[in-house]
């Protein structure tokens, strides 16, 4: 069972800290890139008329069984609309795969994110990590979205998060290579930070 990240990323954050976490994890890595430069209404038009946006996105050399750790920013709620092909090619898959997305996070936690990805990967996700901008900004007064819109990460900040993702990615790991007891099911290693 190898390790593979597969990223998309907008403005840069979610490439930048999925760089930084195949580096710590010593992991093949696959980028999602689209060919024609997407605008912020096209974000919209994907949600709200349900489309799957065509990408740039190859599954080549990922086994059935490899971990699979995907890292997009989150919009209106749910994962950035490029991952859905990736979901689609890769729902029938029987190894395990976890969810990171560092997204803004002024409203609070993106509470829909694993029913989502339960529901288009037929699984739910091993880990799921979201993190926020709006943490990694000063708390008095508390982070607004004109706060966290447009947010760059800077090194330090991809160095927090990286280590954060790292010691839950180990743990899941650990988790999914022990020994099942019996009765149980992997599929309910969920770890909701
Ligand atoms: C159209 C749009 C909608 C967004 N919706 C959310 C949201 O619902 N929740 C959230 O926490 N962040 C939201 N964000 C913030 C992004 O997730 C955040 O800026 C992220 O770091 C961008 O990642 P990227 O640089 O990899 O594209 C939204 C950003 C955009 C552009």
């Amino acid at each position: 069972m190898k390790t593979i990240i597969i990223s998309y990323s907008f403005t840069g954050n979610n490439d930048a800290l999925a760089s930084s976490i195949a580096v710590a994890l010593d992991a093949k890595r696959i980028r999602i890139t689209e060919s024609k430069r997407r605008t912020t209404a096209a974000i919209f038009m994907d949600i709200l008329f349900h489309r799957t946006p065509q990408v740039v996105f190859t599954p080549a050399g990922i086994h059935p069984d490899d971990f699979l750790i995907f890292l997009s920013p989150v919009w209106v709620g749910g994962v950035a609309t490029p991952l859905r092909k990736c979901f689609k090619l890769l729902k029938k898959r029987t190894g395990p795969y976890a969810f990171i997305s560092i997204s803004g996070g002024a409203a609070g936690p993106n509470a829909k994110l694993g029913n989502e990805l339960a529901k288009r990967m037929g699984k739910v996700p091993a880990a799921l990590l979201d993190m926020h901008i709006a943490d990694l900004l000063p708390q008095d007064p508390k982070p607004q979205r004109n706060d966290t819109a447009g947010y760059q990460l800077s090194a330090k900040d991809i160095q927090t998060l990286t280590h954060q993702a790292v010691k839950v990615l180990h743990e899941t790991l650990k988790k999914y290579n022990e020994k099942p007891r019996n009765g149980e099911n992997r599929d309910f290693l969920t770890n909701q930070l």
